[in-house]
């Protein structure tokens, strides 16, 4: 019998996990309006933590100097305290979706380190003083690493070097000293040039007492990923606990492609087979178990799914728009057989 996330006598994520972490997704202020939808019912029922897809990103709520927009931050906000829910920060600072007068001084040249630095400071103790207390954990920065490792050649980086990224987080415990801060990025699952420069520069940050308490693995995966290599970079990301032993691990943004990496978008709309939906299943409990035992270490304590369903997740879009199906809660929010299949590891 078909079962809907939404369904009363259905399974839910966050209860059937809960003794070990924490399951939330992206949404969007849309899916929050009205509680009588399968939208809402759905992210009730099988959520307890939620990130802000896009709204809360540096172009949404300070797209100009001096002029923010907190709006749907602000509902995402109540609609937290209002149903128990705890809540993402997504994200301070990123070189996407940022808008360029944060690298623009008053006579129209590019910022000075100093002045840029001051901006940091404006804009995350801004946002992070206003949430006191409500926002779980902030994506402090984002994707601040070089796909092949070392850092990200933003603008950030060419004015300031490192040193937005320590402002940032320095000036974050100072609005909120109880919010987790954490650096967030992708691939970190895949590249071991990036893992190992995660793991060198937070050593770094530790060891210069920037107030730093985990690591976002948003783990975009594809039904090729590698799980050895996964379990290896996670593990050794995990080592950095001797340099703070309360250090935690977040997965932020997981999702599982259909699609192989070597697929070109003029090769058109993947069919799911049989076998592909058997190793979809097969790597979500693979997953899943890894995490289990992650948790045990005192290690994870969050699982945050790309979206709520297949048709509402951002890769039925990227890098072409094309059907995908990446979540464990199917369109029309249909459990999935890997949904019941990472149930029953418990
Ligand atoms: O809101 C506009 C709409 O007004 C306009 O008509 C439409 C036309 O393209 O665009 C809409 O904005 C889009 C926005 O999503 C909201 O749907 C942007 O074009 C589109 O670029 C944007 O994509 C988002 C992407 O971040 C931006 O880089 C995805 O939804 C979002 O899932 C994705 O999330 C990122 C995380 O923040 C960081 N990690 C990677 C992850 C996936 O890329």
């Amino acid at each position: 019998m078909t079962q809907y996330a939404y369904d009363n006598n259905s399974p839910a994520l966050c209860r059937v996990f809960a003794p070990f972490f924490k399951v939330g997704a992206a949404i969007n202020t849309r899916n929050m309006i009205d509680s009588s939808t399968k939208d809402f019912m759905s992210l009730d029922k099988q959520f307890n933590i939620f990130t802000l897809e896009n709204e809360s990103k540096p172009e949404e709520i300070h797209p100009e100097e001096g002029r923010w927009y907190f709006d749907k931050f602000d509902k995402f906000v109540s609609f937290g305290k209002k149903y128990d829910k705890a809540l993402r920060g997504h994200t301070l600072i990123w070189h996407s979706q940022c808008p360029d007068w944060f690298f623009t001084d008053d006579k129209g040249d590019t910022a000075a380190s100093t002045f840029l630095i001051k901006r940091v400071h404006d804009h995350v103790s801004t946002a992070v003083s206003r949430y006191n207390g409500k926002i779980t954990t902030w994506d402090v920065v984002n994707e601040v690493l070089h796909d092949g490792g070392g850092m990200r050649k933003s603008k950030w980086y060419d004015i300031s070097g490192e040193d937005y990224i320590k402002e940032a987080f320095r000036s974050a415990r100072e609005c909120d000293p109880a919010a987790r801060l954490i650096i967030n990025d992708y691939n970190l699952e895949s590249s071991r040039p990036k893992a190992e420069t995660m793991y060198e520069f937070v050593k770094k940050m530790i060891l210069e007492n920037v107030p730093i308490d985990g690591i976002g693995l948003q783990m975009h995966l594809s039904l090729d990923t590698d799980m050895k290599l996964l379990r290896d970079n996670v593990l050794m990301l995990s080592e950095l606990r001797k340099y703070k032993p309360e250090l935690k691990l977040e997965v932020t943004e997981l999702d599982m492609t259909l699609y192989p990496y070597t697929w070109e978008p003029d090769d058109g709309e993947i069919s799911v087979t049989k076998e592909i939906s058997d190793k979809f299943t097969a790597k979500y409990v693979d997953l899943f178990q890894f995490y289990l035992e992650l948790s045990k270490e005192g290690l994870l304590d969050t699982v945050v799914f790309w979206g709520l369903n297949d048709g509402l997740s951002w890769l039925n879009g990227f890098p072409k728009r094309h059907r995908n199906e990446p979540l464990l809660i199917g369109r029309d929010y249909v459990l999935k057989p890997a949904f019941d299949a990472v149930c029953e590891l418990i």
